[in-house]
C-alpha cells in the first residue's frame, strides 16, 4: 500500500504528516518506508537523516539513486539495502531524499523518465507494508512521478482560503494526470492540520469543503507548539510524547485511513503490557 501526501501549497504539513503517520504505522507493526521526495530533505532530516552532511554526500543511499537507473533496475534485483537506510526506529525505513534531485530534474524530463519511480516502489512494495511518500511543494517531475506510482494521496490542507484555491488546482492537476498516466489514482482523504475548534473560519472553510464534496477525513489535525519540538529532537511525535493530544490525533488519523477499530493502537500497547496505554486509551475516548 503506497500513500502520497501531497499538496502544491508549501508549508501546509506534508512532512510532519508524512512522517508521524509512517512512524505510527511502524509502531502499529507494519513494515514501513518513508520515501522523501523533496530536496529541502525535511521528512529526512526528521527522521534523523541529514541529506547535506558530507557522509550523505558520498553514498548512493538516497532517492536520486532510483531515478539514475543504477543497479538491480533493470536485471529485478533491486532491493531496498542499495537504496534505503535505517531510522532509529523499529519497521521504520528511509529512503532520503537528495541534493542531486534538483540538478537531474530537467534530464530526467527530457529523457521521459516518468514511470521510473513507479517501477521501484513496485519493487520495494515486496519488502514494505506500507510506503509513505513525502513531495515537494510542487508539481514537479517527482511530485508526478509519486502521483504516478502510487494508489492513493493524502491532501493536508492548513485551513486557509489561499488553501482552498490551492486545493481546487491541485485536483485539477491530479485529474489530469490519472487521466494521462495513472487510472487508478485516488484521492484518499483532504488533512485537516492546525485546525483551531476556537475560530470560526477553520470551521467555516472545512464546511465548504463537505458542502462541495470534498472527500474530508474526520479526525483533524490541531496546531501544537510539540510539533516543532518533535522536528527540533529528530523524533516524531509517538516516540517524543506518546499520550500528548496532537499524537493522538494522528494516532487516530492513523486508525481512520486503516480502517482499525477507535483505541486499536493503545490496545496493542496494553496487549504488550504496557501500564501507561489504558490511561492513553481513555484519554483518546
Ligand atoms: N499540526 C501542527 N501544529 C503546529 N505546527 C505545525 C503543524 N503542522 C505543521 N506545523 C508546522 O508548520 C511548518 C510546516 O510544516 P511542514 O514542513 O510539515 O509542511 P510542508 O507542507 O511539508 O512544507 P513544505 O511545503 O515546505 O515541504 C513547520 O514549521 C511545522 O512545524
Ligand atoms: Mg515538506
Amino acid at each position: 500500500m503506497k500513500r502520497v501526501i501531497f499538496n502544491q501549497k508549501g508549508g501546509v504539513g506534508k512532512s510532519s504528516i508524512a512522517c508521524n503517520l509512517a512512524a505510527i504505522s511502524a509502531e502499529m507493526g507494519y513494515s514501513t518506508l518513508l520515501v522523501d521526495l523533496d530536496v529541502q530533505g525535511n521528512s529526512s532530516m526528521y527522521l534523523g537523516y541529514d541529506i547535506h552532511s558530507d557522509e550523505a554526500r558520498k553514498v548512493d543511499t538516497n532517492v536520486a539513486s532510483i531515478f539514475r537507473q543504477k543497479r538491480g533496475l533493470l536485471t529485478n534485483k533491486l532491493t531496498p539495502q542499495d537504496y534505503v537506510v535505517d531510522t532509529a526506529y523499529d519497521n521504520l525505513a528511509l529512503l532520503p531524499s537528495s541534493i542531486e534531485l534538483e540538478r537531474m530534474e530537467r534530464d530526467l524530463e527530457s529523457r521521459y523518465k516518468i514511470y521510473q519511480l513507479r517501477k521501484a516502489l513496485e519493487k520495494l512494495e515486496q519488502y514494505y507494508d506500507r510506503i509513505y511518500i513525502d513531495t515537494a511543494p510542487n508539481f514537479n517531475f517527482y511530485s508526478k512521478s509519486a502521483l504516478i506510482g502510487t494508489d492513493t494521496v493524502l491532501i493536508p490542507f492548513d485551513c486557509d482560503s489561499f488553501s482552498k484555491q490551492a486545493l481546487y488546482n491541485l485536483i485539477d492537476n491530479m485529474m489530469e494526470l490519472k487521466e494521462d498516466h495513472n487510472e487508478n489514482l485516488r484521492i484518499e482523504g483532504v488533512i485537516i492540520n492546525q485546525f483551531n475548534a476556537q475560530a470560526s473560519l477553520p470551521a467555516k472553510l472545512v464546511a465548504e469543503l463537505r458542502a462541495e464534496e470534498m472527500p474530508v477525513l474526520d479526525c483533524y489535525i490541531g496546531s501544537s507548539v510539540k510539533m516543532k519540538e518533535s522536528h527540533y529532537q529528530q523524533k516524531p511525535l509517538v516516540h517524543m510524547a506518546r499520550s500528548h493530544k496532537l499524537t493522538q490525533q494522528f494516532i487516530s488519523l492513523f486508525e481512520q485511513i486503516e480502517n482499525l477499530a477507535p483505541g486499536s493502537f493503545f490496545q496493542q500497547d496494553i496487549d504488550r503490557g504496557d501500564a501507561e496505554a489504558k490511561t492513553e486509551l481513555a484519554a483518546a475516548e
